[in-house]
């Protein structure tokens, strides 16, 4: 079963229509591969822009949600507002809404449930804090977070796993090609056992943290690792390499 590479940019909260107007121009004028999946994380005011500008081969996605269409929650977005704007993807469980807003696992789960039923990708990220890794427990924690993500999802083809250990994310540390290939062979064996092999097999297992034009080549050639969910290295035109990385 061959996946279809896969490379995300998450853009955080970075840029104006200044700088972000140059980025799409570079993207727009890039020759990227045509076997390869981009989308592009915008911050949620600058959404609509980007859509509006970014030629359309390129996918573009909410950096989160809420887990309801609408209501009395000041300053959430919901599927249906990101369907609205002709949007196709959400990243949910991003370390930082975990570990700097205090997501949870079960509300994790609950965005993507919803954001699923109302027709988005889901770019569903897992990964571990160095103290996890330090102390060994790096399997239980990404499968603890599989797990509550697999819960809530019916249709795997609009799901894209995203390993992003924790300590790698924004560090410069980018974990090495073994690592990476370790966790998302083991994820790809909780699939298999836990939800089927054919979700095994198609599932994309993409890796993000300080992945840049010199350290994503040796990642793309691991067996397991099916594109990036890149930050920093997105907002800058080395992206295209990223992009371009298998080419
Ligand atoms: O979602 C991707 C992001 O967390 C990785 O950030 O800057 O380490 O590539 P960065």
């Amino acid at each position: 079963m061959s996946r279809k590479f896969f490379v995300g940019g998450n853009w955080k909260m970075n840029g104006d229509k200044k700088s972000l107007g140059e980025l799409i121009d570079t993207l727009n004028g890039a020759k990227v591969d045509p076997n390869v999946e981009v989308v592009c994380g915008a911050p949620s005011i600058y959404l609509d822009f980007v859509r509006s500008k970014l030629d359309r081969k390129f996918g573009v996605a909410a950096q989160n949600c809420y887990k309801v269409p609408k209501g009395a929650f000041t300053g959430e977005i919901s599927p249906a507002m990101i369907k609205d704007c002709g949007l196709e993807w959400v990243i949910l469980g991003h370390s930082e809404r975990r570990h700097v807003f205090g997501e949870s696992d079960e509300l994790i789960g609950q965005k993507t449930a919803h954001a699923l039923e109302n027709g988005l990708g889901v770019i569903a990220c897992i990964g571990e804090k160095l103290d996890e890794r330090e102390g060994g427990i790096t399997e239980k924690v990404v499968f603890e977070q599989t797990k509550v993500i697999a819960d809530n999802v019916k249709d795997w083809s609009k799901v894209v796993l995203a390993y992003e250990p924790v300590w790698a994310i924004g560090t410069g540390k980018t974990a090495s090609p073994q690592q990476a290939q370790e966790v998302h062979e083991k994820l790809r064996g909780w699939l298999k056992t836990n939800v089927s092999e054919a979700v095994a097999n198609s599932v994309r297992i993409i890796y993000g943290g300080s992945v840049t034009s010199g350290t994503c080549k040796e990642l793309a050639s691991q067996k397991d690792v099916d594109g990036f969910l890149v930050g920093g290295a997105s907002l800058k035109p080395e992206f295209v390499a990223i992009i371009n990385a298998k080419a």
